[in-house]
């Protein structure tokens, strides 16, 4: 039975004008209702601008085919990056879907073959991915990936409230509001201490004193996404979905900004820090942009407040000292296995952020 329907199944490189099936298969795998979990977009014009209007180049996208439908899909985005100080392109697979009626059918290993084959011919020899439980043991154990550090979400309780209103029984309910009252709100008490050395500000649009920022601060980041005003404008202002983008000026010029976005985590508004960026010469720079996203996102309504980490990170001291202290859900990454580039494999090098991973 197995082996007729592998016989049947059929596999392309998906075009432009197929993104529908994707977008239906993600959707019809989604687990929870968007009321309880929405990170990101699954809608058409997400995968449009995801993997067609990337300034990087096109995403190499494969996919599997049963009877007209599309059964499962594999994607690899490719981004412009730092690597140890010099410019290349390596790829961020996403995406990786096999429809439950049709998994371990061996699928997924004909379509990551497809995908890195294309990926290969157009240079790309070097990636990274933030894979599932499910796919954790298939990439590590199996295709033999790197593990180079272990990352996780570092956060801090914005508000009590909001947070124990999502509780569902009474008696936990009573006991946490309780608990919200006698506490006050620690968060609150830091802002009123508060005192700004810089001017911090919103902004719309991401213009050339971003190229000029990420010119000069790039020394102090040797593995990192390339976070030019092109790269900035189509993460952040070109994605269906909502950033909030925060600017710190000194003597009328950027020195760092800070990008949030709201999500919805076990029913919890949850403010994300997506990318926090600046140039490491200006004392408490970043210290002042984290302490100013979490402001907003506070006034915004969320519970709670989170970043990527990891131990010994470019950012780890720094959302210590802004509060992020408590650690929580494991977000596992891996590094592709036969990547020659000089300390790709250094993890002390990587600056790493939430908008790295793609998923929100
Ligand atoms: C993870 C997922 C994509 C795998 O798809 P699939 O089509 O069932 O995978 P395959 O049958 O092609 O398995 C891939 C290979 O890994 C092997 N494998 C499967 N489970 C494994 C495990 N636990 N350890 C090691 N190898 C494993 C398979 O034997 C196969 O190798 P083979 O082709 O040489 O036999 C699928 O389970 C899925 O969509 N899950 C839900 C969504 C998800 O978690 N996506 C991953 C997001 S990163």
């Amino acid at each position: 039975m197995k082996d007729d329907i592998k016989k049947e199944i059929t596999y392309k490189y998906l075009k432009e004008d197929e993104l529908n099936g994707i977008s239906r298969l993600i959707k019809s795998m989604k687990k929870q209702s968007d009321d309880i979990l929405y990170i990101r977009n699954n809608s058409i014009e997400y995968y449009q601008w995801m993997y067609f209007n990337n300034p990087a180049g096109d995403a190499v996208i494969a996919s599997a085919w049963h009877k007209g439908v599309l059964i499962a899909t594999f994607a690899l985005a490719p981004k412009k990056a730092l690597i140890n100080g010099t410019e290349m392109i390596f790829g961020k697979p996403m995406d990786m879907f096999t429809d439950p009626d049709y998994q371990g059918l061996s699928i997924m290993s004909v379509l990551t073959k497809m995908v890195f084959e294309e990926a290969y011919k157009k240079g790309i020899d070097a990636w990274f991915i933030n894979p599932s439980g499910n796919s954790y043991p298939i990439f590590k154990n199996k295709w033999g990936y790197k593990e180079l550090f272990e990352m996780f979400f570092r956060y801090r309780i914005l508000n009590l409230k909001i947070l124990a209103s999502t509780i569902k029984t009474e008696k936990s309910k009573k006991a946490a509001l309780k608990a919200a009252a006698f506490f006050g709100n620690p968060f609150v008490s830091l802002k009123r201490n508060k005192n700004y050395k810089y001017d911090i500000q919103k902004t719309e649009y991401f213009d050339q004193r971003f190229d000029e920022l990420w010119e000069r601060a790039k020394k102090d980041y040797k593995n990192a996404i390339v976070r030019d005003s092109t790269y900035l404008n189509w993460r952040y202002n070109e994605n269906p979905d909502k950033y909030d983008p925060y600017i710190l000026l000194s003597g009328g010029k950027i020195y760092g900004y800070v990008v949030t976005k709201n999500t919805l985590r076990r029913g919890v508004k949850t403010g994300e820090i997506m990318d926090i960026f600046y140039d490491r010469d200006l004392p408490d720079a970043g210290h002042e942009l984290l302490l100013y996203a979490q402001e907003r996102l506070y006034e915004q309504g969320c519970g709670v407040c989170q970043a990527w980490d990891f131990e010994d990170s470019l950012l780890s001291k720094l959302y210590l000292k802004a509060g992020l202290k408590k650690k929580r859900a494991i977000v596992k990454t891996l590094f592709s296995p036969d990547c020659e580039i000089p300390n790709f494999y250094n993890k002390e090098h990587w600056l790493m952020t939430e908008s790295d991973g793609n998923d929100v």
